[in-house]
């Protein structure tokens, strides 16, 4: 059902297929390793107004909650798969905003006669602390393959990357591996269908503007259901208003049939998450003295799920 309207209703995007290669050898790899691995999902959609897009719907998310996730798995010693959003948090970059470095590094040599040349930098430890450790625990798992960034930046974009990260996951690639979906990113559930799109930019001559816009199908039921059916799926929910986060995590649990809900709200998000399965809600929240100490509560999550995705696998075993 979903796949026929991926493909009528949202055409394939050029290198998608470039994409679902690399992201076949990345799962066969892990399977090989027989490493567990994650595909994150971080970041939000950008879902054009026009067929020569001018104008977009957006939303708010950084990306932050999937890259910290990324690195915590990584250090977990998963497999990580990271689908994100063009230009939103990347793992252990996002520490360090242009600003940081901008001002801390300084050009020390040029070794012109070396091929290309080479520019060495250096900078005070303290001004940039973590830096160094930061970028080497990127190189490792960069060099050992155990971590694969996929962009995105439309809705487009996102649903068939979607799917074939999913695919790509399935056990006929992934031998030996068990994989968890971990899907933060926020996925418009709105869009303009290509054939009703304005082509040109939408003129403000015409006066106050109206659109409707159609439903996004939601991609969790087939990725449950065919793309991915052995997989550990976790989804989150936010919500603006406290008194619907969990009503709405249990429906999505009872009609996609899936382990697990993140629920989080968005004034408390970066502190509070309530992890919501069939049967338990586990609260999870960061103490002032934490936060003093720069934990992110993406390590609690991480390790909440990670237990529970081990319990998973020794069930189905
Ligand atoms: O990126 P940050 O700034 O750090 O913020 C992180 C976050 C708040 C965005 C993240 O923690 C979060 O809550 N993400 C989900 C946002 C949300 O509520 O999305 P939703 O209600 O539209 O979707 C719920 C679930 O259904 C999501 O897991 C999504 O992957 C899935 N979905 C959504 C739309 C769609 N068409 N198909 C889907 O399967």
């Amino acid at each position: 059902m979903a796949e026929t309207i991926l493909n009528s209703e949202f055409p394939e995007p050029p290198g998608v297929a470039r994409s679902a290669a690399l992201m076949q050898s990345f799962a066969a790899r892990m399977g090989r390793q027989g490493r567990r691995v994650v595909l994150i999902t971080s970041g939000g959609t950008k879902v054009p107004l026009e067929a020569r897009p001018v104008r977009f719907l957006d939303n708010f998310s950084s990306g932050r909650r999937g890259a910290v996730s990324a690195e915590c798995f990584l250090r977990t010693g998963y497999g990580v798969l990271f689908l994100h959003r063009a230009r939103s948090s990347f793992p252990f970059a996002h520490h360090f905003p242009p600003q940081t470095w901008l001002a801390a590094l300084r050009p020390t040599r040029r070794e012109a006669e070396a091929p290309g040349g080479r520019l060495l930098l250096e900078a005070e430890a303290s001004a940039l602390p973590g830096f160094a450790d930061a970028l080497l625990t990127y190189q490792e798992a960069a060099e050992a393959g155990t971590f694969l960034a996929v962009e995105f930046t439309t809705l487009n974009d996102y649903l068939h990357l979607l799917q074939a990260a999913a695919q790509a996951l399935n056990p006929a690639w992934c031998v030996g591996s068990s994989a968890m979906f971990y899907l933060a990113a926020a996925v418009s559930d709105f869009y303009v269908p290509a054939s009703e799109m304005p082509e040109h930019k939408i003129q403000s001559s015409g006066g106050p503007l109206q659109i409707t816009m159609k439903m996004v199908p939601k991609m969790l039921s087939p990725l449950v259901k065919d793309w991915a059916p052995k997989a550990f799926v976790i989804s989150f929910k936010l919500e603006t208003d406290p008194s619907l986060v969990i009503d709405h995590a249990r429906r999505a649990l009872k009609t996609y049939c899936h382990q697990v809900v993140v629920a989080n709200i968005l004034e408390s998000h970066r502190s509070y998450v309530i992890i919501v399965t069939k049967d338990s809600e586990t609260q999870l929240s960061l103490s002032d003295e934490e936060v003093g100490k720069g934990m992110e509560i993406e390590g609690k999550i991480v390790s909440n799920l990670q237990s529970r995705h081990m319990a998973f696998i020794d069930e189905k075993n």
